[in-house]
């Protein structure tokens, strides 16, 4: 089976193509980073026609680097949310628009179940149950996977998102958008210690967390700073900045495999690229016999081949009657608001 995923929920076109017997066999980014950096984050209408100039010619690029036609395709998957809207209905018309046209099944897919799925292209590849840290520009979640499709969710973020606090910081810091791997790079010159942040909710009961203090303490830094730009303290703040983070996302998600008697940890979106968070949870797991899992690098941050593996997954486990309700669908929809625990809900 012959599945092309598309992605274009945020300011990444993704295309992919996966086979369900060899795997991936082509994918595809347009990243719209240096369009919407000149404005210090993503502008949604910019973001929209953007996807509508690249989506089309890159599924012929994924199509002839796999040797691959249209007429192959045996089903369509696509990002129907969350997201921004305008672009979430880039992606989902033209998968919508093609499937019609060869008469194949669309698959809507949650984006985060694609991050997360996304480790399913790594190898070794991890086995269900186990813990799952969602780290993303809009999610910071730590949930329990059982197995596919059943997502229990054990902590949440109670304002910010841990990718965001990263952009925000690198603008304080006043490096461009996104922020995460310039913050990441500028953190490895810094000394840890030197300038102390705080760690929200480190020692909660719960495994929520709240990243909307540790930015206002950043701000408060740069504030109070006799030189805000001198290299030293930009790069020990940044130090500062992911010692904490890494700290209350370490903590958290070695609590909740604690707490749920699991030894696997699964990390998942952009956040998990990560150098300092992947050496600090390697580290935490392999001391207590547990087992970290990552998406390959390339894979970390929006593609669809995140997407294509997710859909595929689906619809593994969808009856064919199931799949029948794919077909000719002329009253799609998108949902830029979308629990995940809403769209496992569709699985039986
Ligand atoms: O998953 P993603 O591509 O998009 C969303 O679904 O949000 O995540 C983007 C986020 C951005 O906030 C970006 O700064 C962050 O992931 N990010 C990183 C790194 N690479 C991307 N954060 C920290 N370190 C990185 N190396
Ligand atoms: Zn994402």
């Amino acid at each position: 089976m012959l599945v092309l995923g598309l992605e274009s929920s945020c300011d990444e076109t993704g295309v992919a193509l996966i086979d369900d017997q060899k795997g991936l066999l082509a994918h595809a980014v347009h990243t719209q980073i240096d369009m919407h950096k000149l404005y210090g984050g993503v502008v949604p209408e910019l973001a929209s026609r953007d996807h509508i100039r690249r989506v089309i010619p890159l599924i012929e690029q994924v199509l002839e680097e796999a040797g691959k036609t249209k007429a192959d395709l045996d089903a369509i998957a696509v990002t129907q949310g969350p997201g921004l809207a305008g672009a979430l209905l880039v992606g989902v018309s033209v998968a919508h628009a093609l499937a019609f046209a060869l008469d194949i099944p669309v698959i809507g897919v949650h984006h985060m179940e694609g991050h997360l799925l996304a480790n399913l292209l790594a190898d070794p590849a991890p086995q269900f149950p186990f813990i799952a840290l969602l780290v993303s520009g809009g999610h910071t979640q730590i949930m329990k996977v059982t197995r596919f499709g059943q997502y229990e969710l054990l902590g949440d973020t109670l304002d910010d998102a841990v990718g965001e606090a990263f952009d925000k910081t690198a603008q304080l810091l006043g490096m461009c958008y996104p922020g995460g791997p310039g913050v990441s790079a500028l953190a490895e010159k810094g000394l840890s210690g030197v300038i102390d942040l705080p760690r929200p909710m480190l020692h909660a009961p719960n495994l929520d967390m709240s990243f909307s203090g540790l930015k206002t303490a950043v701000l408060t830094a740069v504030q109070k700073a006799p030189d805000a730009n001198a290299p030293e303290f930009r790069a020990n703040l940044a130090r500062g900045f992911v010692d904490a983070v890494v700290d209350v996302l370490a903590t958290k998600a070695i609590k909740a495999l604690k707490q749920e008697k699991l030894k696997t940890l699964v990390v998942a979106g952009g956040v998990s690229a990560n150098k300092q968070l992947r050496e600090r949870l390697r580290l935490e797991t392999a001391k207590r016999g547990m087992k970290v899992f990552f998406p390959p690098i390339k894979l970390c941050t929006d593609n669809g081949a995140m997407i294509a593996t997710a859909g595929l997954a689906r619809i593994k486990h969808m009856s064919q009657d199931e799949i029948n309700l794919h077909f000719k669908n002329l009253r799609f929809n998108v949902k830029p608001r979308w629990q995940l625990k809403e769209a496992a809900a569709d699985i039986g």
